[in-house]
């Protein structure tokens, strides 16, 4: 008699839980496709790579090996190794420009995007540049 009771309950249980299941399915979906955006950028500088791709856009004028619009990543690595620079204080606007002070406003505009960035992910950006060094 006891038994069938536990089983009757057992079966009542998951009856529900698989009703209850169901409508909270899609939420669960997009948490887990957030989640597996982070875990791309497990590394500093993988963070770093798509803050500067994305939002960071400083892709547009920063290219790896050539001088665009700014200095390359690899001259910015160089430069900054070199003088011993600070990278993450520059990009808080708590450092001076020792690359190309003459053309320092154009890369002051930037200065609203990277303010508002996480210790985290500056220092992402940081390690990223470094990744690029020759
Ligand atoms: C609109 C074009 C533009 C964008 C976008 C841009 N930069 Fe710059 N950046 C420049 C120019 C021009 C310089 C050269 C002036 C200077 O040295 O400060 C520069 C210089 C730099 C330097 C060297 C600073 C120094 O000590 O002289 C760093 C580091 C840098 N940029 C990082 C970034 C990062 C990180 C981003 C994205 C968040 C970014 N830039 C986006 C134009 C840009």
């Amino acid at each position: 008699m006891k038994k069938i009771v536990i089983i009757a309950v057992a079966l009542a249980l998951t009856s529900c839980k698989k009703e209850s299941a169901e409508p909270f399915g899609t939420p669960t979906t997009t948490n887990s496709a957030t989640e597996a955006k982070t875990e791309t950028a497990a590394t500093p500088e993988a963070l770093g790579k798509e803050l500067f791709e994305t939002k960071g856009a400083c892709i547009a004028c920063h290219k790896v090996d050539t001088k665009l619009i700014g200095p390359s990543l690899q001259d910015i690595a160089k430069t900054y190794k070199e003088k011993n620079g600070d990278l993450v204080a520059f990009l808080k606007e708590e450092a001076k420009p020792i690359i190309d002070p003459s053309q320092y406003d154009i890369m002051k505009a930037n200065f609203a995007i990277t303010k508002a960035m996480s210790e985290e992910e500056l220092k992402g950006l940081e390690a990223y540049i470094y990744s690029n060094l020759k």
